[in-house]
């Protein structure tokens, strides 16, 4: 059977860190979905889903067998909906893991039948998130080996764009 995979977050933007982790599952499974969650709950995202869905698609587009899509509401649904086997998370730290340990058991909870993978990301990108690059890139500091460049770009754009932001 062929293993398809969904990778979900809000990736505004995305960074070196999910690349990392892309880049390892797409070796170890058949499809591999980046998706992106249209109504998180993190306030004020800096980048439309559009824009971040065109930049996942432009960093991933080396791996075959990589793809992005939009979701709300409930991720087992769209899990489902999408008929994958299994969610793909990343673990930076033990901060990250209760979070994730209670995102897990509940998704089982709602569906016993879907998997959560956790991976972790080579060693210089397990301080990265998303937060953290508009808020140094915001001070004007260099974040050129964290993000990928068409990301680095992007940034510049909107802060031309949106000066005060
Ligand atoms: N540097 C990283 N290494 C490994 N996993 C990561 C990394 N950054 C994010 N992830 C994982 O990717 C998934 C999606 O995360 P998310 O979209 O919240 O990114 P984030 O960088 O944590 O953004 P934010 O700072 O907005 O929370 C989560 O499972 C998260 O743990
Ligand atoms: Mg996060």
């Amino acid at each position: 059977m062929k293993t398809k995979v969904i990778y979900p977050g809000t990736f505004d933007p995305l960074t070196n860190g999910h690349l990392d982790l892309i880049a390892r599952a797409s070796k170890l499974m058949d499809e591999l979905v980046v998706a992106i969650l249209r109504n998180s709950e993190k306030g004020e995202p800096l980048f439309t889903v559009p824009e971040r869905a065109e930049m996942i698609h432009e960093a991933t587009r080396e791996f075959g067998n990589v793809s992005v899509a939009t979701f709300d509401g409930l991720l087992v649904d769209f899990a489902r909906s999408q008929k994958a086997s299994a969610v793909l998370r990343g673990i930076r730290a033990i901060s990250d893991y209760e979070y994730e340990f209670q995102m897990a058991m509940m998704n089982r909870k709602l569906d016993p039948e879907l998997e959560t993978l956790f991976m972790m990301p080579a060693e210089k990108y397990t301080y990265v998130s998303s937060r953290l690059i508009k808020g140094v890139f915001r001070l004007g500091g260099d974040v050129t080996a964290l993000v990928p460049p068409l990301v680095v770009e992007r940034l510049k754009d909107k802060t031309l764009a949106t000066p005060h932001k």
